[in-house]
C-alpha cells in the first residue's frame, strides 16, 4: 500500500520493539507491518537492529515503507536522538506505539531488587520517556495518537506471579488515562491495548523457559485453558486493535483500553 492510501494514509508512526525475539508474529512486528499496510510510514525502533530484519522484509512485501532505527527506549538521551531522527527522516510524528516490554517471574520475595527496577524501566519508564520526547512534536501540531501495549496482567492474575510486570502494566493503563485526559483538549489521544494470553514467539522462546522448564506444549495448554475462545490470538490481533486506536476512526476515544484476550477477563471461574 502506498503511503497516500489506507486507514493510516499520510501518517508517520513510531513503533518501539518492532523486532521480535523469534520468527513469527510478535506484537511489535505485527503492528509495524499492519500500520505500513495501511499507509503509515513506520519509524521502526528496536535495541537490536537484526531483530527487525523479518519485520522490514514483511513491510517491503506489503509494499509499505519503514525506516529502521536502533535505540534502547529506557535511555532518555538516546530517545531524544531517536525523535530528532524521525522528524528529520519523515518530517513529523503522528502516532507513537509503545510496545517494548516483557515479564520477569516472581513475587516480592523471589524477584530481586535489580529485576524489579528493570521491570519498571522496560515496561513503564520506557512509556514515560517516549511520551516525554515525542509529545512536544504532537503538541506543536495539535494532534497525535499514542497507543501503549499493556497486558491483561495489569488488571488480573494471569497464571504466574510476575509482580513487577503486573504492577508496571497496571501503571501503563493509568498513565494512559491521566495523560489522555490532560491532553484531550490539545488533540492528543492516549489509549492502551491489553493483550491476553497470546501465542507469540515471546511465549515459545522466553515464557516456556521461565514457566514450564522449556516445555512449550504444556505451557500452551495451561494458557489455552484460561481462554473461553478455542484458540490463542497472536501479534496480529494486538495490531488490529492498535490500528483502530491509532487511526482517525478512534477520534472520540481517549484514556481507554481495548482487551484482546478471547474473553478471558470476562470470565471469573
Ligand atoms: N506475547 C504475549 O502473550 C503478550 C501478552 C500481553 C502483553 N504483551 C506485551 O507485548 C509487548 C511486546 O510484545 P512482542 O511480541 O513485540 O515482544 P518481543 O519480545 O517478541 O519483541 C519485542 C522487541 O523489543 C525489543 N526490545 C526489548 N527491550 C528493548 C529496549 N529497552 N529498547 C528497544 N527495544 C527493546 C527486543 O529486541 C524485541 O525485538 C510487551 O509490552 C509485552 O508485555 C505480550
Amino acid at each position: 500500500m502506498k503511503h497516500t492510501e489506507g486507514r493510516l494514509a499520510g501518517k508517520v508512526a513510531i513503533v518501539t520493539g518492532a523486532g521480535c525475539v523469534g520468527p513469527g508474529w510478535g506484537n511489535g512486528r505485527a503492528i509495524a507491518v499492519r500500520f505500513a499496510q495501511e499507509g503509515a510510514r513506520v519509524f521502526a525502533v528496536d535495541k537490536d537492529l537484526s531483530a527487525m530484519d523479518d519485520t522490514l522484509a514483511l513491510v517491503r512485501e506489503a509494499g509499505g515503507e519503514a525506516a529502521p532505527y536502533a535505540c534502547d527506549v529506557t535511555d532518555s538521551k538516546a530517545i531524544a536522538k531517536l525523535v530528532a531522527a524521525c522528524v528529520e527522516t519523515y518530517g513529523t510524528i503522528d502516532i507513537l506505539v509503545n510496545n517494548v516490554g516483557g515479564p520477569a517471574r516472581g513475587g516480592p520475595i523471589a524477584l530481586s531488587e535489580e529485576d524489579w527496577d528493570s521491570q519498571i524501566d522496560i515496561n513503564l519508564k520506557s512509556v514515560f520517556l517516549m511520551c516525554k520526547y515525542v509529545m512536544p512534536v504532537m503538541e506543536a501540531k495539535g494532534s497525535g495518537s499514542i497507543v501503549n501495549i499493556s497486558s491483561t496482567s495489569g488488571i488480573r492474575w494471569t497464571g504466574s506471579a510476575a509482580v513487577g510486570y503486573a504492577a508496571a502494566k497496571a501503571g501503563v493503563i493509568q498513565f494512559g488515562r491521566v495523560v489522555g485526559v490532560e491532553y484531550a483538549s490539545k488533540g492528543i489521544r492516549v489509549n492502551s491495548v491489553l493483550p491476553g494470553q497470546l501465542h507469540t514467539p515471546l511465549v515459545d522462546m522466553v515464557l516456556a523457559r521461565d514457566q514450564s522448564g522449556g516445555d512449550i506444549q504444556t505451557l500452551l495448554k495451561r494458557r489455552q485453558a484460561r481462554i473461553p475462545m478455542p484458540f490463542m490470538g497472536d501479534g496480529r490481533d494486538t495490531a488490529n486493535a492498535a490500528l483502530f486506536l491509532a487511526s482517525d476512526e478512534a477520534r472520540f476515544v481517549t484514556g481507554a483500553e481495548i482487551l484482546v484476550d478471547g474473553g478471558m477477563s470476562a470470565r471469573c471461574d
